[in-house]
Formats: C-alpha cells, structure tokens, sequence
C-alpha cells in the first residue's frame, strides 16, 4: 500500500525553506516529516524545482541514516536496546511487538503501514528502563516507561483504537 503524494505539500516545504541547493537537507526534512519516508517520486520533482541534480539529492537522502527510503508506518515505535534497557529486558517488548504485528527484524513495517517497530541504542531516558518511544506524525514523541510484554499488547491497542 503506497501513500498518495500531495505535490502541493512539496510546494510548501520548497517555499518554507527557498528553492536553491542549500535547502536539500530541510526540504528532505520537511517531506519526511509528512510522510514519514522519502517517496521515490519527490527527488525528480525536487530536482526540478531547486535546479540540483537527481543524484546529487537522493546522495543526500542515502547519506544521512535519519532519512528514509522506506515507507514507514503511522506509528513508528522505537524499541530502545541500549545497555540500561537491555539489561532490564526490552526485548521481550520487541519480540511480543514482532509477534502481535506479524513483524521481524528484516520486515520492520506492517502491510497496512499503521505500524513500524525498530529499535534505538538510546533514547536518553535510562532511568525508565526498558523504554520505548511511539512516533505519530504531527503529534509530540510519547515516551513510555518500564515497559513490560503485556504493556505491550496495551499500547498496540490503544493505537489502533486511538485511545
Ligand atoms: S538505554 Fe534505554 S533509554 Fe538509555
């Protein structure tokens, strides 16, 4: 399932951040702000419109391990892993996300794009070990503390039925 693109948004993030080369970073910025990946069809139209070449902007996309080439899912959950967390079992949290959402460490995003769970070295919130962080587009990062397998069939839920 693809994400229709809405060029005028892309308009509007090119606008916000002024259609010269200087701009990728923001602009690419901004577009996976709305979408929460880089869709394949905005580096010609971004091309386009800030006159820098195709490669040059997907070279930007592909260099920064914060984009994304992926589609990702509405809510994008961050699994932390880091020592702290580890040691206070966060992965039991990951494989009961994996398994309720039919999800694994090679497939990181459910079919029907609602969900992507991945995991993070650190969210810098050792003291609530094990952690996690629930991403949602346009909304401010929830994080959620000493987190246990059965907290997180309750957080699934509670996102699918938008609670
Ligand atoms: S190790 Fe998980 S928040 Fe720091």
């Amino acid at each position: 399932m693809s994400q229709t693109i809405d060029l005028s948004v892309i308009d509007g993030v090119i606008k916000d951040w002024g259609a010269k080369p200087g701009s990728i970073i923001p602009i690419l910025q901004g577009v996976q702000e709305r979408y929460n990946y880089l869709p394949p069809e905005i580096f010609p139209y971004i091309s386009k419109k800030i006159g820098v070449s195709e490669a040059r902007i997907y070279g930007v996309a592909t260099f920064y391990e914060n984009f994304s080439l992926q589609p990702k899912g509405k809510y994008i959950i961050k699994v932390c892993d880091g020592t702290a967390c580890h040691v206070r079992k966060s992965i039991p949290n990951l494989e009961r996300f994996q398994k309720e959402l039919g999800l694994s460490e090679k497939k990181i995003t459910t079919g029907d794009l609602a969900f992507t769970v991945q995991t993070v070295a650190c969210l810098g919130a050792c003291s609530l070990a094990p952690a996690l962080m629930v991403s949602t587009a346009g909304q401010p990062d929830k994080v959620h503390a000493n987190v246990t397998p059965d907290q997180v069939s309750e957080i699934i839920n509670a996102l699918r039925t938008g609670k």
